[in-house]
């Protein structure tokens, strides 16, 4: 699994991986983090009625627990544009950007910690939350009842679909599932993702090619190596204003659909708290706002693949 650290030290994560999730108290963060949930439940309540929460959460409220002290750690993929992505600056250098990492960095801002990104690819971002190495996944993650043991699932802040993809000149013959279900199509899904869950169920007798990045899948489709792939609309979408010769072909069904933030399993009171967040985002037009910049930015030059140890793109 690759993998790289943004502005945390590998000696604190192993630390943090140490500890788990919740497991390295501090009176500093707990405080900072506590105060911010209780003002905004206060707010809107009686006076008498917010007096009594402030006591009360003084004494007994669940404390926030965060693998280091102080900060929030988020793992992310950024092979998921508009979600999550390196976008080109005009000096060249990627920047890591999307509407996830805006959320991340509001929630961080909300409950008084510093953000600190991990980036892995999506099986590490799942991993990640398993091992309790990170507080949050953020990764356009669907909240799929097969993952709950794994880690729990904030409310969902996105609504996304689930589609077919192909190339245009592939359009007229692989356009449904009939069409791409036999041993000589192949069909991409990428690694540890619901969509490779929708390729054996739609397409059981295809050649299934499980890939480690979405922006790999794109790359493979548009050289004629894979002839289909199962990828999230809203991706799709936004890889095509790159790649014109990307065509949706199919909507694909799926129960689970929108994308929830993975947390760190029974941390309660950090899971109360990122739905907090989460309700103030979507309430204050914040995530509207996210979302427009992050498609703005995603229909620039995009880097497709992880940065290198010293934060420089891999050749
Ligand atoms: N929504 C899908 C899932 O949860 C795919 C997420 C992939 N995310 C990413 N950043 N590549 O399995």
């Amino acid at each position: 699994m690759k993998k790289k650290l943004l502005a945390l030290g590998l000696a604190a994560t192993m630390a943090a991986s140490l500890a788990g999730c919740g497991g390295n108290k501090t009176a500093e963060t707990t405080t900072a983090a506590t105060e911010a949930v209780a003002t905004t439940e206060a707010a809107s309540e009686t006076s008498a009625e917010a007096a009594d929460t402030e006591a009360e959460s003084t004494e007994a409220a669940p404390e926030l627990l965060t693998v280091t002290q102080g900060k929030l750690t988020v793992a992310t993929s950024p092979d998921f544009a508009p979600y999550e992505f390196y976008a080109i600056g005009e000096d060249g250098t990627p920047a890591l950007a999307g509407f996830d990492m805006a959320l991340a960095q509001y929630i961080a801002d909300d409950l008084g910690l510093e953000l600190e990104v991990v980036t892995v690819d999506f099986d590490g971002v799942l991993s990640e939350l398993q091992t309790k190495s990170v507080d949050l996944g953020m990764a356009g993650l669907s909240p799929d009842p097969k993952r709950e043991g794994i880690m729990d699932f904030s409310d969902l802040y996105y609504i996304g679909g689930q589609s077919l993809v192909t190339v245009k000149a592939n359009a007229d013959t692989y356009n449904s599932f009939e069409a791409i279900n036999k041993p000589e199509v192949s069909v991409g899904a990428q690694i540890g993702s619901i969509q490779m869950d929708l390729a054996t169920a739609n397409s059981p007798d295809a050649d299934i090619v499980p890939l480690p990045k979405v922006t790999d899948i794109i790359a493979e489709l548009l050289s004629g190596k894979m002839d289909a792939a199962y990828i999230e609309t809203d991706v799709a979408k936004s890889y095509q204003k790159n790649y014109p010769e990307l065509e949706i072909v199919l909507d694909v069904p799926y129960d689970q659909e929108g994308s929830a933030i993975g947390v760190c399993k029974d941390n309660e009171g950090l899971l109360a708290a990122v739905n907090a967040s989460i309700g103030k985002a979507l309430e204050d037009g914040s995530m509207e706002k996210f979302i427009a910049e992050a498609n703005e930015l995603a229909s620039g030059e995009k880097y497709e693949g992880l940065l290198d140890e010293s934060g420089q793109v891999q050749q």
